[in-house]
C-alpha cells in the first residue's frame, strides 16, 4: 500500500511551519523517499517505514537553521498520528521513532531500516551545499559511486 496519500499530504501542509518548498520542505522529503526506496532494494529496509520517515522526519522543524529537537518532536508526532494516517505495527513504529530521533545526530550504526532512513536523508545534502562524505554514510548501498552521484545531482535541483 502506498504510504504517502493526499490526506496525509494535506495534514502536513496544515502542520508544517516552514516554507513548503524550502530546504526542509516537501521537495526534500520527496527526494529522501526516492533515495530511501532505491537503497531499500539493497539494504532490506522496511520500505513502508522508509517512506513515512521521508515525509515526517523534518515535519516538526521550527527553523531551517539549528533545531536540535526536531527529530525527537517528529518521533512524537509519528506516535501520535500513526493510527490516523499510517497503521504501522508497533515494531515498525519503533523503527520509525528510532530513525526520527537519531537522524540529525550523525550516527552510522543502527538496524538496516534505520540506517537506510538516515542515508536517504544524508544523500540529499547537496541542496545545502554539502557533498555527502561516504564515511558519514551508514550503508554500503549509499556509498556506491553510482548512488552518490545520482542522489547528488538530484539534490542540486
Ligand atoms: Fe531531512
Amino acid at each position: 500500500m502506498k504510504q504517502i496519500n493526499p490526506t496525509y499530504i494535506q495534514f502536513l501542509r496544515d502542520h508544517f511551519r516552514l516554507d513548503w518548498q524550502g530546504i526542509h520542505g516537501a521537495p526534500h522529503w520527496a527526494r529522501v523517499r526516492a533515495n530511501g526506496l532505491l537503497l531499500a532494494e539493497q539494504t532490506g529496509a522496511d520500505a513502508q517505514v522508509v517512506e513515512i520517515f521521508a515525509f515526517i522526519h523534518d515535519a516538526e522543524r521550527r527553523s531551517d537553521g539549528s533545531d536540535p529537537d526536531h527529530g525527537p518532536r517528529a518521533a512524537r508526532l509519528a506516535q501520535e498520528i500513526n493510527e490516523e494516517f499510517f497503521q504501522l505495527t508497533s515494531r515498525q513504529l519503533d523503527l520509525l521513532v528510532q530513525a526520527c530521533e537519531g537522524h540529525s545526530l550523525g550516527g552510522i550504526k543502527a538496524c538496516a531500516t534505520v540506517m537506510t532512513c538516515w542515508d536517504a536523508d544524508r544523500l540529499d545534502l547537496g541542496r545545502v551545499g554539502i557533498k555527502p562524505d561516504p564515511a558519514m554514510l551508514c550503508t554500503q548501498a549509499a556509498r556506491q559511486q553510482s548512488m552518490l552521484e545520482w542522489a547528488y545531482k538530484r539534490s542540486l535541483l
